[in-house]
C-alpha cells in the first residue's frame, strides 16, 4: 500500500486509520492532490488561516499547516485521530480541531472541502458557510466528477452563493463558490420523524446514518430485542440516531445505557433523542469513540450491534470486524453480543471464530437479515 505522497517536491507519509497491516486503501486520493496544487497555484501569504472541512485522514492538514494556520472540522472521530497520527508522523505544527457541534472558526483566509456524501449533510455544511463567512472568502470544495451533479452545484448557488468549476483532472473536479447569496435557503438542523410500531420520534442532525427514515435492519431488531430485569448496562455500539437504545432503554428502565459512534452528530442526536424518550434521570452516556477503544475489559452485560460496512466511501467489513472483537473484549463472562446483519455478510462465521461454535445462535431471520447472538 502507498503510503507516501509527494506533491511539489514534499514528501509525507499518510496512513489510514485505525492503522492496519494488511491495509489496501490510500489515506489520500487524487481530490486531495487536485486542491493542493491549486491551492499552491493562487499563490497565497504565509500565515493565512485555511478552514479544512471533512479532511478524510488528515492530507491536507499535514500538507498546509507548515506554513498556515489550519483548523480542521469533521463529524467523524475518526477521521480527526486518522489526522492527528498523520501530523505526529510528519511532525508537523500543531492545528486546531473542530467537530460539527462547533462554531464556525472567526477570520478564516480560505475554506477547502470535501464533499461530503449526502445532499443533507452538504446543505447543512453550506448553510454554516453562508451564515460565518465574509463573501471574499473563496471556498474550494472538491470531489470525484462523476458524484458532483448539476444538482450538487444547484445547492451551491442556493444555500451559499456564486458558484462555478474547473475543468477534471484524475477523474476530479473543483468547485469554486463564496457566501455571497443574499436570498439563502436554509439548511434544518434536524429531521424528525416517527418510529414505525414504536412510541418515539428521532430527530437527526445532518450527517446522521440514515437520518430520513429508520434503517430495514434497525426495524427487524427493534422486534427482537431482549428484556431482562437483571440486566443490569448495556452498550449501543454504532448507535446512529439511538433508535436501538431507546427501545432497549424502554424494556430494561433498570439498564445502564452507554451509545457510541464516531459521528459527533450521531452521538449529539443519540443523546437528545435517548433524554427526550426516557427522561433525564436515567444513567445514559454517549461517546464519540472508534469501536471500544479504550473502554475496559469485562465490565459490560451486553453489547448490541447494527455494525456498518463502509468506512468514507469504501466498502469494509473491518469496522465490523472490530466491533466485535472490541465487544468481546468489553463483555464481562457471561455477557452477550447481539448482532444484526444482512445475510450475505456471514458474520456468523466472524462470531463463531470469536466466540466459538457453541457460543453462537441464531435468534431470528428474514429475507434479508439475521439476528445472532453471541454469548462469551
Ligand atoms: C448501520 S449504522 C447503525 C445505526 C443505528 N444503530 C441503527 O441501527 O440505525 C452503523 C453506525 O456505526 C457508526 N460507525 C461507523 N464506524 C464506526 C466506528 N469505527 N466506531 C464507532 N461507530 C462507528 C456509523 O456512524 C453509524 O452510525
Amino acid at each position: 500500500m502507498k503510503t507516501e505522497l509527494t506533491v511539489n517536491e514534499r514528501s509525507l507519509t499518510l496512513c489510514r486509520f485505525p492503522k492496519r497491516s494488511n491495509e489496501t486503501l490510500q489515506a489520500w486520493d487524487a481530490g486531495d492532490e487536485y486542491l493542493i496544487n491549486h491551492v499552491e497555484s493562487m499563490g497565497l501569504d504565509k500565515g493565512q488561516h485555511i478552514l479544512i472541512i471533512n479532511d478524510s485522514f488528515g492530507a491536507l492538514s499535514c500538507y498546509f499547516s507548515p506554513y498556515h494556520q489550519v483548523t480542521m472540522m469533521s463529524d467523524s472521530f475518526i477521521s480527526q485521530q486518522g489526522a492527528k497520527a498523520n501530523l505526529k508522523q510528519n511532525q508537523s505544527k500543531s492545528i486546531e480541531f473542530l467537530t460539527t457541534m462547533d462554531e464556525l472558526p472567526s477570520k478564516v483566509d480560505l475554506v477547502l472541502l470535501q464533499l461530503p456524501k449526502s445532499n443533507r449533510h452538504l446543505t447543512w455544511i453550506l448553510t454554516q458557510l453562508r451564515q460565518g463567512l465574509n463573501a471574499n472568502v473563496p471556498i474550494i470544495a472538491v470531489n470525484k466528477a462523476k458524484e458532483i451533479h448539476t444538482s450538487t452545484l444547484k445547492l451551491f448557488e442556493q444555500y451559499l452563493g456564486a458558484t462555478t468549476t474547473s475543468l477534471a483532472w484524475k477523474k476530479h473536479r473543483l468547485v469554486f463558490s463564496c457566501a455571497n447569496q443574499t436570498a439563502p435557503k436554509q439548511a434544518e438542523i434536524y429531521s424528525e420523524w416517527a418510529v414505525d410500531k414504536q412510541n418515539y420520534s428521532l430527530k437527526n442532525r445532518a450527517n446522521v446514518y440514515s437520518g430520513d427514515s429508520l434503517d430495514l435492519g434497525a426495524r427487524f431488531i427493534l422486534e427482537h430485542l431482549p428484556q431482562d430485569p437483571t440486566l443490569s448496562d448495556f452498550i449501543d455500539l454504532g448507535c446512529g440516531n439511538g433508535v436501538l437504545s431507546i427501545k432497549m432503554g424502554q424494556l430494561n428502565p433498570q439498564a445502564h445505557i452507554t451509545c457510541v459512534d464516531e459521528s459527533f452528530m450521531a452521538v449529539q442526536s443519540a443523546k437528545e433523542n435517548l433524554i427526550a424518550a426516557l427522561g433525564d434521570k436515567r444513567k445514559i452516556a454517549c461517546v464519540a469513540n472508534n469501536c471500544l477503544d479504550g473502554f475496559q475489559a469485562e465490565t459490560s452485560s451486553m453489547v448490541i450491534c447494527n455494525p456498518p460496512f463502509h468506512q468514507q466511501q469504501a466498502i469494509t467489513d473491518h469496522i465490523a470486524w472490530q466491533m466485535f472483537c472490541d465487544a468481546k473484549h468489553v463483555l464481562k463472562q457471561g455477557g452477550k453480543l447481539l448482532v444484526i446483519g444482512n445475510r450475505h455478510l456471514g458474520y456468523d462465521v466472524k462470531l463463531v471464530r470469536l466466540f466459538g461454535k457453541t457460543q453462537v445462535k441464531k435468534v431470528a431471520q428474514n429475507k434479508k437479515f439475521v439476528i445472532l447472538q453471541a454469548t462469551k
